[in-house]
């Protein structure tokens, strides 16, 4: 794993831009592994301003995401294929037809899964973006995933549905499941690029990097990724 520690958000959000746009100016069909979360919101604001200012495009692109609430859809505020339209494709030139997520609202939850893993099947990622769970989870898989899981649902951690709750009106409003690309459909991308930021993730970064692979921390699968870049800033990396 490459490290790549800096000061601040502001330079880490910096640092991924310049890896994103690697991978897109090299290959202007690729396919983007996106992420949701607090932590990519500075890159995904960058992205936008460097399509405006450079005319970078992502016309040819296509996305797709990591992850769902179960029961929501984009009419709720809180799901993530309304979070990525309003942070960052609307804001881009991508055409709404190839980004993917999984549907919250599916009637039948294990076809679905079965749809949405197909579809990474055909759509390797060029590049998979990725933030970090406190616990140490990549995507919703929380602890005790296994290595070679694929799109599944997940009850939620109850840290999971504490750290999230910042992020809705009340804890009572956050859904106990989602729809999540499992651990083997991540380390399927051709290259990881996983962000971290803030002293709330120190512990979850010293694992990563520092701590024995297991399944008890999800991340920890991406130590035998072949080309998976870490940027953090300090706070998150005071233990590395
Ligand atoms: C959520 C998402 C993850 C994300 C993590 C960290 O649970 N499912 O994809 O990486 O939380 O979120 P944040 O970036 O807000 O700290």
């Amino acid at each position: 794993m490459k490290v790549i520690k800096v000061k601040n958000y502001e330079e880490m959000s910096e640092e991924a831009l310049k890896v994103m746009l690697s991978v897109v100016s090299e290959n202007p069909n690729a396919v983007l592994g996106l992420a949701t979360g607090s932590t990519p919101l500075g890159l995904y604001a960058k992205m936008a301003q460097d399509h405006r200012e450079n005319g970078t495009s992502y016309a040819n692109c296509r996305a797709v995401n990591l992850d769902e609430y179960v029961g929501l859809d984009a009419s709720s505020d809180q799901s993530y294929v309304y979070f990525m339209r309003e942070n960052l494709f609307k804001n881009i030139d991508i055409k709404l037809e190839n980004t993917h997520i999984e549907n919250g609202t599916a009637a039948d939850k294990e076809a679905e899964c079965a749809r949405y893993n197909a579809l990474l099947n055909e759509l390797r990622q060029d590049i998979q973006l990725l933030g970090i769970g406190s616990n140490g989870h990549i995507a919703f898989n929380e602890p005790g995933t296994a290595f070679d899981s694929v799109t599944h649902i997940v009850d939620l951690a109850e840290s999971t549905i504490k750290d999230n709750s910042r992020l809705f009106k009340s804890i009572d409003e956050v859904p106990r499941q989602a729809f999540t690309m499992g651990l083997s459909n991540i380390m399927n991308a051709k290259k990881v690029l996983i962000l971290a930021n803030g002293e709330g993730k120190a512990n979850a970064v010293r694992e990563l990097v520092k701590g024995e692979a297991r399944e008890e921390v999800p991340a920890t699968v991406l130590q035998s990724h072949p080309d998976c870049i870490l940027i953090c800033d300090e706070a998150a990396g005071k233990f590395i």
